[in-house]
């Protein structure tokens, strides 16, 4: 699995997620022998830096976030190949100088012509980036076995029409095989296990329908709020920034059908034929089974923290939700009848992601009440994070001389059965991308359909006037989110 040698382009190279996430991964990856012994990064960006001031940058970048210690013979080497061009994203003139750039390394170091663009700017310039590049011919290899990608962050459009329009956008430019639209959820190790868990096991899928399965809690709870994010956030909110991406790759994942071979086109087939079987939510739908919410102050591990229209840069009279709770339903031959409950948001009581999936009670009461008074019934948990793991609940029968049956559970622990520590998800992902394996990178046909149903809620939601439900900082959520599972005799787990 090791890439050819190639050349990294990333714009926005002095942002954010850059310093956070690509660099330390990146050098992770160099540590871990995974590169190949040249790599080259070139950095675009707007930030005034020479080659030197971006290669301190990196360094910083790395002590501070990388998940393996600083190594400096081994950042010497990286940083030979670092190299960076200040300029404005819709400057020609930089495209030209990028492209002598590229042309010089090739050169210089016999390289065959293989680019990986990372766009991890604001998505406003991602089409402006993708037409420049096609402009200075740097969308096609100069070589006939070269290649050339692009990875493309999140957000991937702000509703169904501008993610059409990025999706045609990008293919002026590039083929579908060469872009790589990135959700970083599907690069966590737990979240890669769903498929394995299903798919390399006999006992669980025989089990995994409607026969069996009463319903899904699909919950992905953060205690952080929004993190000096105002100004991104509120044009986001909860079902764009997380359920449109995350929870519906998730779900896609624990909903669809076994892929004919654990391949790129295979896999997401699959995950495009779940999607689009959700049913449409009618305006009625909307009132009735998603609810919106917004933390108020409160209290996260005994500190005080404000509510969301107090944090900087949130107009006061914001309706952007922090918090969102639905019911969906799959219609397929395998789901018919199962509701799946979503949940997410901000400044909940605990950071917790996990799917529960409840199954029905034993279709014959053999024992008797009083030796069953708290059975519940089975649930397998899949703890994608943190405290990773999946536990299985069942009735054990208390020793004793009387029949009496309580709820117990069966626990694996990633933190006990594996020693090593897990790679970040930007590692996984983005040696996936140098390799050229799309599997988990969503492909345009699975980010329409995901758009489609948050869309109509969307504009469901546009439709509805007056202020919007709020919960306390630091608890579960609004209580109009009980009452939503409610209806339906049920109640949401505390994670
Ligand atoms: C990002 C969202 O995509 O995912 C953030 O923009 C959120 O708001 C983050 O906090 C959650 O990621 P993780 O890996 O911490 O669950």
């Amino acid at each position: 699995r090791r890439p050819q040698p190639f050349t990294m382009i990333i714009f926005g190279a002095a942002g954010d997620l850059a310093h956070r996430k690509l660099f330390p991964a990146l050098y992770n990856l160099m540590v871990d022998h995974w590169l190949p012994h040249q790599v080259n990064v070139v950095g675009f960006s707007r930030q005034p830096f020479d080659d030197d001031a971006f290669r301190a940058e990196v360094e910083q970048s790395i002590k501070q976030f990388s998940r393996q210690p600083l190594d400096p013979n081994i950042f010497q080497h990286f940083a030979k190949g670092m190299h960076y061009i200040t300029a404005n994203f819709n400057d020609p003139e930089a495209y030209v100088e990028l492209r002598n750039v590229l042309t010089r390394l090739n050169e210089e170091q016999h390289l065959p012509g293989n680019y990986l663009f990372y766009l991890a700017t604001p998505p406003a310039f991602y089409p402006i980036i993708a037409e420049q590049i096609g402009q200075v011919g740097l969308n096609v290899s100069p070589s006939p076995n070269g290649w050339v990608r692009i990875i493309v962050e999140k957000p991937f459009g702000h509703d169904l029409a501008s993610a059409l329009e990025l999706n045609a956008q990008l293919h002026k430019v590039f083929e579908e095989k060469q872009i790589f639209r990135i959700d970083h959820y599907l690069g966590k190790e737990t979240v890669q296990n769903i498929l394995v868990f299903r798919f390399a096991n006999g006992i669980f899928e025989p089990l995994w329908n409607r026969q069996y399965i009463d319903h899904v809690q699909i919950t992905v709870a953060e205690s952080l709020g929004i993190e000096g994010r105002g100004t991104y956030y509120d044009t986001a909110g909860a079902l764009r920034d997380i359920v449109q991406n995350h929870m519906m790759q998730l779900l896609a994942m624990i909903a669809m059908e076994p892929p004919v071979a654990f391949e790129a086109d295979a896999v997401r087939d699959e995950k495009v034929k779940v999607l689009r079987a959700i049913r449409p939510l009618s305006t009625r739908d909307i009132a009735m089974h998603t609810v919106r919410a917004q933390y108020d102050e409160g209290y996260i591990e005994g500190i005080k923290v404000p509510g969301f229209l107090d944090e900087p840069d949130i107009p006061s009279d914001s309706r952007t939700e922090t918090y969102i709770a639905m019911r969906l339903l799959i219609d397929n031959w395998r789901w018919a009848g199962v509701p799946f409950y979503l949940r997410t948001g901000k400044r909940l009581a605990k950071r917790a992601t996990e799917i529960a999936i409840q199954f029905k009670k034993a279709p014959h009461r053999f024992f008797s009440q009083t030796a069953t008074p708290d059975l519940e019934p089975n649930l397998l948990t899949l703890k994608i994070q943190p405290d990773e793991g999946i536990a299985l609940r069942f009735g054990a029968k208390v020793p004793g001389p009387i029949v009496r049956i309580r709820t117990v559970n069966m626990d694996f622990l990633y933190g006990t059965s594996f020693a090593d520590q897990a790679p970040e998800a930007y590692e996984r992902l983005l040696l996936d991308a140098m390799i050229g394996d799309s599997t988990l990178f969503t492909r345009k046909d699975e980010v329409e359909a995901a758009w489609t149903l948050v869309n109509s809620i969307l504009n469901g939601w546009a439709r509805a006037k007056g202020p919007i439900p709020t919960y306390e900082a630091g608890t579960w959520g609004p209580p109009e989110a009980d009452e939503l599972i409610a209806r339906d005799g049920f109640r949401w787990r505390r994670p």
